[in-house]
């Protein structure tokens, strides 16, 4: 018989940042699931709170510790915090993130070197706090895990987003070469188009149009994360590291113009797609359209992709 408790988290110690929602609540609540206590970092202290409380309910500790993972005494005082707490760090997500659009010719270097200072910056501080704190606990070891992204590989977003991307790749495989010698594993996941808040702006003829170009045929769901975020998480990777997981359903790879065929129906209906964003937006109290759609939440995104379409 197989033995997979390789995979079981329990009395591990986690933090999630961005964690109130979409992806980073999504890692959260995988994590927790598998056993281990997770605290919630984000700078969104409401929303942070209750996903806090969601994962209390589940049975696991939790606690939620406002940061900005763009000052790095806060990254400090948060990790601090959650030591304090669950008594050691075992497993850092590094998920806080954001996308500004505009064009690349005008955008102005404050945005520039905001994108920069989260995405890049911001997990690198939170990545070298994780790792200092898992050199100074017996045993030494951990599990830091960065979100990047599809845009790391392709040009999708702008240039500020898609290099910051990029950055946490290539951080990723420095982190995990140099902090090998401590048994600390530094993995990266890059997902696609994920239906979260960030995404609640895409018109529904764009998310067709990905459901039409994407293998495995749905758009992208906080959920579709999960196996991924606790393999590289639990000892089932403990030979794992400086590695890109691409959790895209195909999307990144495919060249063709023409929509996909298809033989059987995806195994994730487009209803299903935004279950968990709507329930994000709902905590949010951010209102949508019966699609899931809120152009006015992030405009340029809305604007750019009307455009590109011609809507
Ligand atoms: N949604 C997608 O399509 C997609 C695709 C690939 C990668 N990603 C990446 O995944 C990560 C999460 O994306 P999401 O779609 O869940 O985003 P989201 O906007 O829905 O949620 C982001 C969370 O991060 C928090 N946050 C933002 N700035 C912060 C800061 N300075 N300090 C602490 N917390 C901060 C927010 O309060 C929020 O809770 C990001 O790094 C994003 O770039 C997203």
């Amino acid at each position: 018989m197989a033995d997979f408790s390789m995979f079981d988290l329990t009395g591990k110690s986690a933090l999630v940042t961005g964690g109130a929602v979409g992806i980073g609540r999504a890692c959260a609540v995988a994590l927790a699931q598998a056993g281990a206590d997770v605290a919630i970092v984000d700078i969104d202290e409401k929303t942070g709170t209750a996903t806090a409380d969601e994962i209390k309910a589940m049975g696991r500790r939790s606690l939620f510790v406002k940061c900005d993972v763009t000052a790095k005494d806060q990254v400090e005082r948060a990790v601090a915090q959650v030591v304090e707490t669950f008594g050691k760090l075992d497993i850092g997500v590094n998920n806080a993130g954001i996308a500004i659009l505009g064009a690349d010719e005008e955008i102005p270097q404050a945005e520039w070197d905001k994108v920069i200072a989260v995405n890049l910056t911001g997990t690198f501080l939170c990545a070298q706090a994780e790792g200092r704190q898992m050199m100074r606990q017996s045993p030494v070891e951990g599990k830091i895990i960065n979100i990047a992204s599809m845009s790391a590989q392709i040009a999708n977003c702008n240039a500020s987003y898609d290099a910051s991307k990029a950055g946490v790749v290539h951080m990723t495989r420095t982190l995990a070469v140099e902090w090998g010698r401590c048994n600390i594993n530094v993995n990266c996941i890059s997902p696609s188009y994920v239906l979260t808040p960030m995404h609640a702006s895409t018109p529904v003829e764009v998310r067709q149009r990905i459901r039409e170009t994407t293998p495995l045929g749905h758009v992208e769901r906080p959920e579709d994360l999960y196996g991924a975020v606790v393999f590289l998480a639990s000892d089932a990777s403990n030979y794992v590291t400086g590695h890109d997981l691409v959790v895209d359903g195909g999307h990144t790879l495919n060249a063709w113009l023409a929509p996909l065929s298809r033989e059987v129906p995806p195994r994730v209906s487009p209803e299903e797609e935004s279950v968990q964003m709507r329930r994000d937006l709902d905590k949010l109290q951010i209102p949508y359209d019966k699609d899931g759609v809120n152009e006015d939440l992030h405009p340029e995104i809305a604007t750019a992709f009307k455009q590109a379409f011609n809507l």
